[in-house]
């Protein structure tokens, strides 16, 4: 069983650092994790880390729509996926930022060994430019119509509606989504990576084993396409690395991320004794180097990152993983049906271990899209965990406590249907480090229908009544658990927390894939406590509930709950202290903004005399944005800023009437001052 020892290195592709964790993440990491806790339980020395992705235009937009620096928005953002991670039993060895100190001098390095060698060129393009933002706009930030079937709101690089994909410039009647206006084309000059270069080194590495083999297929169809130079600068303003000797140029995001695989490694050798970075970078290497990732970016790792790692002297990956993409249900995740559900949701309502168990089940080695369909989760949790799994331990635990001081049978009693459990370990290991996990989790299945069987046949609750038969109950349930207890360790990878239960429960040390070689005899256990309780239908509609894009869930008092002035028309008295501690100012309304994907709200720039606040107000149904700049309103100034799915609200507006277009926000303009207060 035992083989040599190997030493690997383990990343997930890093999530950017600008929305929450969701279970559509979750295929990713929870595959990630299985592989590595599996390449653990086998003895082998297997590190694993990831980092936050926290450069490039869309975080620095959030930031500044949020009011606060990128800075302050990825800090928040790291430690929200952390706790996620950690929540599902993510288990990282090192979870850092590419905003770091190791990323920018590693990016650094591969861009000025790369450009010594020459792959590095510039030349001067044409692109779109916001001239009241003064920034370049990348393609998802212009919008227009599709220029094929002219539906509206498109944005510059493909069509939702009909999928045609085009360039920017195609759009009829673009506009900026940053500030509404009509781009205007400007030249600047960027940096191009010249993957051209590296054309027959690719083609030999796609196919030398390292890719899947449809992937490999793909890749060979981008060959036949013709490989393109990559521009990997982007101009200020922009949330990154200045470009060494390139003043106001930028590294792309996406040429700093993967080099955050490195990064987070190097952070991770600084902290450990026994860990050294250049045995597991260099070109010559013995280390195993293998990155998990979605089939969306494959061109980035499968080109790009072994282009950019040779051209600057280091080793290539050992083998990308790709995965497919997660529906719920047979469907594209989503909002207005609740099934786009967030990592922190599913963990307020239900076990991590469920979602584990259910992905591991259905994860096979390809890049097929893979369903959760929730009737199906329900059942087959239940039914293989609770019904067959546990229900092991459960059958058989009790009469050892109770009648045998917890002491198993000193011998075992039937060694050959052991032997044949600990025998199919081979098989199951194989299909583990194939990522064939749905083949490994149905022959542990199979194994626990077995193990059933065995106690049903010889019903140790029958026995127990029966004189003389003290030793055969013992005899039976100590086989029970044994076989119990082989089944776990091949799922510990799946179900670490369980795991480390039973562990406890079978009062032994750490699992290890050897140690089911030889069967507990004579060996104490503890008491039998219960160690997973069936999926209950109504967290599984809770969680969807809470998960529903309602504005209940993510309501402000700008964004009530039923009805524009609030979910109770008739209000709870307050006494006098309450009223006194309200704030109410006059402020000026500076901007006022659509707020993309929000039927109810405007963004408003309020002036409260000299002071700037950003407030997020439900009533774009009575009021076009630029009906209301540059007049008064009156606001709750302090009123705790309140995290909204857009941004931070940091007051409230208020307004009166029935609602719809009759929603009366603004003040009468005599005499009245932006900061004025309001008795
Ligand atoms: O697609 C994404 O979510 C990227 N943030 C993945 C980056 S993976 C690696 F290259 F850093
Ligand atoms: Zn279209």
């Amino acid at each position: 069983m035992s083989q040599e020892k190997r030493t690997i290195l383990v990343t997930s592709a890093l999530p950017y650092a600008n929305g929450p964790i969701h279970i559509g993440h979750l295929v990713e990491y929870i595959q990630t994790d299985i592989w590595v806790r599996f390449q653990r339980l086998r003895g082998h020395d297997c590190r694993y880390v990831c980092a936050d992705d926290a450069h490039g235009t869309p975080i620095m937009l959030r930031a500044r729509q949020q009011g606060i620096t990128p800075e302050a928005l990825i800090a928040a953002s790291a430690i929200e996926h952390q706790a996620d991670f950690a929540g599902f039993r993510v288990g990282f060895d090192n979870y850092h930022s590419t905003h770091s100190n190791e990323n920018r001098l590693f990016s650094e390095q591969i861009f000025e060994r790369n450009q010594a060698a020459g792959h590095i060129t510039s030349r001067t393009i044409t692109q779109a430019y916001d001239a009241q933002e003064n920034m370049f706009l990348p393609d998802r930030f212009i919008k227009g119509e599709c220029p094929k079937c002219g539906a509206a709101d498109q944005y510059g690089d493909n069509c939702e509606v009909c999928g045609s994909t085009y360039s920017p410039t195609e759009l009829k009647n673009a506009v900026s989504a940053i500030s509404g206006t009509t781009p205007v084309e400007k030249e600047t000059e960027h940096l191009f990576f010249k993957l051209t270069d590296f054309e027959d080194m690719l083609k030999e590495w796609t196919r030398a084993g390292h890719l899947q083999p449809e992937v490999a297929h793909k890749v060979q169809e981008w060959f036949a396409d013709g490989l393109q130079e990559w521009g990997i600068s982007r101009d200020a303003p922009y949330f990154g690395f200045e470009i060494p000797g390139h003043p106001d140029k930028y590294f792309y995001v996406w040429m700093d991320a993967p080099i955050g695989y490195m990064a987070s490694f190097q952070n991770l050798c600084e902290r450990s004794d026994d860990l050294n970075f250049d045995d597991y970078w260099n070109r010559d290497s013995s280390a195993e180097l293998y990155h998990f990732i979605g089939k969306d970016i494959i061109n980035f790792h499968a080109l790009f990152w072994p282009a950019m790692l040779s051209g600057a002297g280091y080793r290539t990956p050992s083998a990308i993983y790709a995965h497919g993409f997660l529906t719920v249900d047979g469907q594209k995740m989503s909002k207005s049906r609740g099934t786009f559900i967030k990592a922190r949701t599913y963990l307020d309502h239900l076990n991590p271990e469920y979602l584990r168990y259910y992905f591991a089940a259905k994860l096979g080695s390809g890049v097929d899209d893979i369903d959760l369909n929730l009737d199906d989760f329900v059942a087959r949790v239940n039914s293989d965990l609770v019904g067959k799994v546990v229900n092991i331990a459960s059958r058989c635990a009790g009469f050892i406590n109770k009648r045998f001081e917890g002491r198993l049978d000193d011998s075992c009693s039937e060694p050959g249907l052991y032997r044949s459990f600990v025998d199919e370990g081979d098989a199951i290991a194989a299909d583990y480090e194939n990522r064939d996990f749905g083949h490994a989790i149905r022959k542990i299945m199979t194994l626990a229908d077995r193990a059933n069987q065995y106690i049903d046949a010889n019903k140790p609750w029958v026995l127990a009544k029966q004189e003389g038969e003290e030793q055969t109950v013992q005899a039976v349930c100590s086989t029970g658990l044994n076989l119990f207890r082989v089944l776990v360790t091949y799922l510990q990878p799946v179900l670490p927390a369980m795991a480390s239960d039973v562990e406890a429960f079978l009062n032994l040390p750490a699992m290890t894939w050897d140690a089911i070689d030889t069967p507990l005899t004579g060996h104490t256990i503890n008491k039998f406590k219960p160690l997973m309780t069936r999926v209950e239908q109504e967290k599984i509609d809770a969680m969807l509930e809470d998960s529903k894009d309602s504005l209940a869930g993510q309501a402000t008092p700008a964004e009530p709950a039923s009805g524009p002035l609030g979910k109770d028309p008739i209000a709870e008295t307050i006494n006098f202290d309450d009223f006194a501690k309200l704030d109410l100012r006059i402020a000026r309304i500076t901007r006022a903004a659509h707020v993309e994907g929000a039927d109810k709200l405007l963004q408003l720039t309020l002036d409260i005399g000299g002071e700037s606040r950003n407030v997020f107000a439900g009533i774009k149904s009575a009021y076009a944005p630029e009906a209301l700049e540059g007049k008064l309103t009156v606001m709750v100034a302090n009123l705790a800023p309140r995290k909204m799915r857009f941004g931070i609200s940091e007051g409230m507006v208020l307004a009166a009437g029935p609602g719809g277009k009759d929603l009366f926000v603004l003040h009468p303009d005599e005499g009245a001052e932006p900061g004025m207060r309001v008795k």
